[in-house]
């Protein structure tokens, strides 16, 4: 279980700041919904390390993560328009995902796993300037499943798409979650993303997340 307390922030020039708490499990989707400007982004690069706090704590099963520098949190983030790189095919984007070590048939068997996995199944060659934003995003979720983070940060990343391409990659992140026992955070103010993946849901409102809603399981 993923478990912040008090995790508490202020942006320079905000008199009040920032005191999130809220319980996020394994293999469950916890989504944060609020207003724009009401401080989902933050929380979210709060997690990932590329904000530090100024006090309380975010444990995963125990395990204090500030300490650690974003590349080693295990936390993967992924957002709206997908960062890859433009230039490089599909599977080279996603074996960014394995340390540069790793043997280069074992990446090209795990590249090709994962392709399968998201549906990619033939894509790896294509240069990813050329693929679609629902092909992006499943790009981009290939590359954290060879990363083998349990955090996945999630910040509106349906927003980009189609009603048809944004119902079926919010299935494959609902798979992928409950498969590799994730901790899927995601920030939406899309009331219908939140409806149709949520177990969990809190509000941010007033810099204070609550519990809204029922818990789904
Ligand atoms: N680097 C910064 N310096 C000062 N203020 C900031 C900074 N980054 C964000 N803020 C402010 O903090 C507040 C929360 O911003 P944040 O980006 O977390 O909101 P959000 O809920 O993600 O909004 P949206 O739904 O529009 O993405 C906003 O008022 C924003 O202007
Ligand atoms: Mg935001």
């Amino acid at each position: 279980m993923l478990r912040v307390e008090n995790l508490t922030f202020a942006h320079p020039g905000q008199a009040t700041p920032y005191v999130f708490s809220f319980v996020a499990d394994s293999g469950e989707i916890t989504a944060i919904s609020g207003v724009s400007g009401s401080g989902k982004s933050t929380l979210l690069d709060l997690l990932a390390g590329f904000l530090e706090p100024t006090g309380g704590t975010v444990a995963l099963d125990g395990r204090d993560l500030l300490p650690l520098p974003p590349e080693a949190r295990p936390v993967s983030l992924l957002l709206q328009s997908e960062s890859l790189f433009d230039h490089l095919s599909a599977a080279r984007n996603i074996a960014l995902g394995l340390p540069s070590r790793t043997e280069k048939a074992q990446t090209l068997q795990r590249v090709a796993d994962a392709l399968a996995e998201v549906g990619l199944e033939g894509l790896g060659d294509q240069q990813a300037a050329t693929l679609s934003g629902g092909q992006k995003q499943r790009v981009a979720l290939a590359r954290t499943l060879l990363r083998a983070r349990p955090i996945l940060l999630l910040d509106e990343p349906f927003s980009a798409l189609d009603d048809e391409t944004r119902s079926v990659i919010r299935d494959l992140v609902r798979t992928l979650t409950t498969r590799h026992g994730w901790h899927t955070i995601l920030v939406s103010h899309h009331a219908d993303d939140v409806e149709a993946l949520a177990n969990r849901r809190y509000v941010l409102e007033s810099r204070r997340l609550s519990p809204s809603g029922e818990t789904k399981k």
